[in-house]
């Protein structure tokens, strides 16, 4: 069973395989947090809390003079707002006579089958109805009729368990939530490093580590989108903990918009680390009757460091998370304009592309940014989804249909969450734009930012999209997003509503998304935006890859890879071999190292092909071809961080579920006179079996592989790179 109540109903544990997670509501009505870690049997651990008389932490009426019983020192599930825990809370809320204080105690439980479905937003699924279960445990507020029910899904074989809320207003006042955090997680004991993915436009998702202590730790987004800047997910692990070695807890969140991820050591040297909707520009009210779900997060643990998190996160997104036909079909190599041409092509430009494309092997066609309304740069258009045929020189439908003859798929670029102040509909429906009335409004990249929140801005979206979709041969949409939101205010929505309108703008997103993917299951998504400033688990339910980063240069490639791999599988990785030098950094690396940079991800082409030599050609057809044999390993295979980037080279691993091919790939990132060697080991062979390298035809057990490793025989040059094969073979 991995739901245990025991204790008349107080005593909760979820087991997963290896992990444990363990909840006591006290005598007082307190859901203590008592366990998280390596599996144990299901016994009250509520002992191991120390109780003391801790000086300026006070104690709640049912404490009876008990000195030593205080919120502001109990682990706690839900801790209390306004009343005595002066830590990080969860849940703010204003009630009708202005006062601020919301402190919840237990009020039962229930066990519901099946995994949860969050109306309107995405949630990780269970395929098998009989397996999952999910826990809710109902906390009343102790002096209004506001009830939070916590949810809690296990996936056993994954390690993973599920946590999100549902605030209801069963009263018949008004209330104000002011912040609504989905999971709080509370250590009583030792010290712990954050792990947090840090960075910015076109250099998405570098891990940094930092010791959690009195000096509070927090990332976070305002953006509008879950952000370049700081990615929704966070690592909370020991601290020497390693790819191998240490307690590792993942946290990540199932959102796209603004988010808050924080730690901090309280004065007793407990850590607590929140996660949720960012409070900043946040406020929601609920009126009788109403309910708020706080979005999930995703708690993934490993006793044996960073590699085992990352995989059960790659597997429990690659199958829980990601949805639709290309969940589990291969995906098509694909070639992009955007790199080649940006705006300047036409229909034969396009057309040249493609018949260079389909010669070598290469399976679709994308056609990005530019081929609607008038938009021949970022000046305009956005928002008139109404094919540009001057421009095509034709239609859309002959387009495709010329493409489709050469054999290849074709895929199209949207961006509908945006519109242009040059454009027929801003003309027409100004006030479709979020912006503050007399408030000039800022730009981002000359564009404005439609106000997802109405419906009939979305239908309206829905009608152009569905429009093409319906009418034109397409079996790809990249759907790009290309500026951070604010001067935030609807003009739908009543004015003490305001602070609800990031989280609905969010909503209406999804909205649009689902029917999308509902109404046309054939099509792959690609999610985008400006590369991956909205790279995040929600993401995945609707687009199974997501272009990674703006930046194609294969060497930066190697840092935003590596970092976006903590959490995300490399299926998920949209990456691209691009020209030379390369647009972003002027950097010139060999186009056999582009392939096996971008070999690790979504594979395709952003280049013109008329340009390259034909030796080049020679090696695209054969990247194809490796793309092809080791799909099932990239895509489908336990992933192995080697060597971080930094040091001399970068060396990373894919061993397939059977244990029988594995697959190396190494790139050295600099160069020295008289070079030492390049010595690698590789992991997760089966140390009893033998195995073939194919880089020098050596036949060794996995345990020697592992143990003793390899030395190139040649040392690589600056920004070279060599794919090494491992077989199984038969004693
Ligand atoms: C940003 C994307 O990341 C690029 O790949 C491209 O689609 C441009 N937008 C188009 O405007």
């Amino acid at each position: 069973m991995a739901i245990l109540v025991k204790e008349n109903g107080r005593l909760f544990q979820l087991q997963t395989r290896d992990s444990s997670y363990q909840m006591y509501a006290d005598e007082k009505g307190v859901l203590l947090h008592t366990y998280y870690g390596k599996r144990i049997e299901a016994e009250n651990l509520s002992d191991l809390i120390f109780r003391a008389d801790v000086g300026f932490s006070g104690y709640p009426p049912e404490a009876d003079g008990d000195r030593t019983y205080s919120l502001d020192c109990l682990p706690q599930e839900l801790p209390s707002s306004g009343v005595g825990d002066y830590r990080q809370d969860c849940i703010r809320v204003r009630h009708e006579d202005g006062s601020r204080a919301a402190d919840f105690r237990f009020a039962g439980y229930k066990i519901l089958q099946g995994s949860l479905k969050i109306p309107g937003m995405p949630s990780l699924y269970d395929t098998d109805k009989e397996r999952g279960q999910t826990l809710v445990i109902a906390l009343k507020e102790k002096a209004s009729d506001l009830v939070v029910y916590l949810y809690y899904g296990v996936f056993e074989e994954e390690n993973v368990i599920t946590r999100s809320l549902r605030v209801e207003n069963c009263g018949k006042t008004d209330i104000v939530l002011e912040q609504c955090l989905s999971l709080c997680l509370d250590f009583q004991f030792g010290d712990y490093d954050l792990m947090t993915f840090c960075g910015r436009h076109a250099m998405e998702r570098r891990p940094e580590r930092n010791r959690i202590g009195s000096t509070k730790l927090e990332i976070g987004s305002v953006r509008g989108t879950s952000s370049h800047q700081y990615n929704p997910a966070v690592i909370v692990c020991n601290p020497d903990a390693s790819e191998d070695f240490g307690d590792c807890y993942g946290l990540c969140f199932v959102y796209s918009g603004n988010f808050t991820a924080s730690a901090q050591q309280d004065q007793r040297g407990q850590t607590r680390v929140v996660m949720g909707i960012n409070p900043r520009q946040f406020s929601w009210i609920l009126k009788e009757g109403e309910t708020f779900w706080a979005p999930q997060v995703i708690l993934g643990y490993s006793d044996c460091g960073f590699t085992k998190l990352s995989r059960q996160y790659h597997r429990i997104l690659r199958e829980h998370m990601c949805r639709g036909k290309y969940k589990s079909k291969k995906r098509p190599v694909l070639i992009n304009n955007w790199e080649a041409t940006y705006f300047d092509f036409d229909g034969e430009k396009i057309l040249n592309i493609a018949r260079e494309a389909a010669k070598l092997g290469i399976e679709m066609l994308v056609l990005d940014d530019g081929w609607f309304g008038r938009r021949d740069d970022d000046n305009s258009g956005l928002g008139d989804w109404y094919v540009n045929e001057k421009k095509l020189e034709g239609s859309l439908e002959e387009l495709s249909g010329k493409i489709h003859d050469m054999g290849m798929k074709f895929g199209l670029w949207f961006e509908p969450e945006m519109i242009s102040e040059d454009s027929d509909l801003y003309r027409e429906h100004p006030d479709w734009a979020l912006q503050i009335p007399g408030r000039e409004p800022n730009r981002g990249r000359n564009q404005l930012v439609l106000d997802m929140s109405r419906k009939e801005v979305r239908d309206y979206l829905f009608e152009r999209i569905s429009g093409i979709l319906g009418s034109v041969e397409i079996d790809y949409v990249k759907w790009d997003v290309n500026r951070s939101l604010c001067d935030m205010y609807s003009h739908a929505l009543e004015k003490e509503r305001m602070g609800e309108i990031y989280h609905r703008v969010m909503l209406g997103i999804y909205d649009l998304l689902e029917r999308i993917v509902s109404g046309f299951p054939e099509i792959l998504l690609e999610g985008c935006s400006g590369g991956g400033g909205r790279f995040d688990a929600a993401m995945l339910y609707y687009s199974p890859q997501i272009w990674c980063s703006d930046n194609t240069d294969a060497v930066n490639r190697l840092d935003i890879q590596y970092g976006t791999s903590f959490f995300y599988p490399v299926s998920s990785m949209g990456a691209h071999v691009s020209a030379v030098p390369n647009h972003q950094t002027g950097r010139t690396t060999s186009f056999a190292t582009r392939g096996h940079v971008a070999l690790s991800g979504s594979f395709g082409y952003e280049l013109d092909l008329g340009r390259i030599s034909e030796e080049e050609k020679e090696l695209v057809k054969r990247q194809i071809a490796e793309f092809n044999r080791y799909y099932s390993l990239t895509h489908e295979g336990d992933y192995y961080r080697l060597e971080p980037p930094g040091g001399r080279f970068n060396a990373w691993e894919f061993v397939d579920a059977g244990k029988n091919h594995a697959l190396e790939t190494l790139v050295m990132t600099s160069a020295e006179g008289n070079p030492l060697p390049v010595h690698t080991t590789v992991k997760g062979l089966d140390p009893r079996k033998d195995y073939r390298c194919l880089y020098n035809g050596q036949v060794r057990s996995g345990s020697t592989w592992m143990n003793a490793g390899l030395t190139l025989d040649q040392v690589p040059g600056e920004y070279e790179s060599v794919l090494i094969e491992w077989e199984a073979v038969e004693k």
